[in-house]
């Protein structure tokens, strides 16, 4: 059965996929909280915070916050990602902590609240935006790949958790997908709003793991049985 959400909040609504989300939330006429370092204009239904998911430490207060302000919460996704290009040769740990901590820090610091409160509640449903590229070790992008491994493995552990108390928790795996951080990618994307609407989708339907689109599915069930020779020859 497909749900209505009347109360979100977005961890990363400022941009791209969250953007898209935020607004397709909004027009639905579900209340939004959009949450990001930018502040974008608000709209009808929405409301924006200013925030930095590597302040850890803000992140129970102001949870509690847009709970009380939003008078509930039935859906929170976290959209928040970033992907520094990364050269062929580079090694830099500036920008493995930066992916770390915005990846997966700033998600688990989010979601263990989202997964109490909705544990306690017996209901509600948690979105992470992760990643096609979570499924093999990639030469290009080690540690983004990795993060987007760590994030699924997280989900499934929070979906085994409070599954069980009626808690929907529902990984999104994008492929390629029009947005300012795949902008250097040079194949077909799909367009945010359409990847925003699919997601959505998936989310009433309180699906466990969706890939964006389908079809991702398919090219992923080979690439994952890719032997590791043939891996380490593909530049992809
Ligand atoms: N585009 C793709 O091809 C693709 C494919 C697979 C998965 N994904 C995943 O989809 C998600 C959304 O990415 P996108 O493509 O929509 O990219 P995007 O347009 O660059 O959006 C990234 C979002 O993350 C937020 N963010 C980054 N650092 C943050 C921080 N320190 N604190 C709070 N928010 C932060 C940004 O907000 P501020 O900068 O305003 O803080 C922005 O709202 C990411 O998790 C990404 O890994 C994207």
């Amino acid at each position: 059965m497909s749900q209505q959400f009347h109360r979100a909040i977005v961890v990363g609504g400022s941009s791209g996929i969250g953007r898209e989300l935020v607004l397709q939330l909004a027009a639905s006429g579900c209340q939004v909280a959009s949450v990001a370092r930018r502040s974008e204009p608000q709209g009808e239904g929405i409301k924006t915070y200013v925030h930095d998911v590597t302040d850890f430490d803000t992140i129970p207060a102001l949870f509690q916050q847009l709970c009380l302000e939003l008078g509930g919460l039935d859906l929170i996704v976290y959209a928040s990602g970033v992907m520094p290009a990364v050269g062929p040769d580079e090694f830099c740990f500036a920008k493995d902590k930066q992916m770390v901590d915005v990846n997966i820090l700033g998600a688990v610091a989010w979601l263990n609240e989202a997964a109490q409160r909705f544990g306690q509640a017996g209901g509600g449903t948690i979105v992470g935006i992760g990643s096609v590229a979570g499924e093999r070790g990639r030469a290009p992008k080690p540690v983004y790949g990795a993060t987007k491994a760590f994030f699924e493995c997280y989900l499934e552990s929070l979906r085994n958790r409070v599954g069980t108390k009626g808690v929907k928790v529902v990984t999104i795996k994008p492929g390629p997908t029009d947005t300012p951080m795949a902008t250097d990618h040079v194949g077909k994307k799909l367009p945010a709003a359409e990847a925003a609407r699919q997601i959505l989708v998936a989310a009433r339907a309180g699906k466990r793991v969706a890939y964006i689109p389908w079809k991702m599915a398919l090219a992923f069930f080979l690439i994952r049985r890719l032997p590791s020779p043939i891996m380490q020859r593909l530049k992809f």
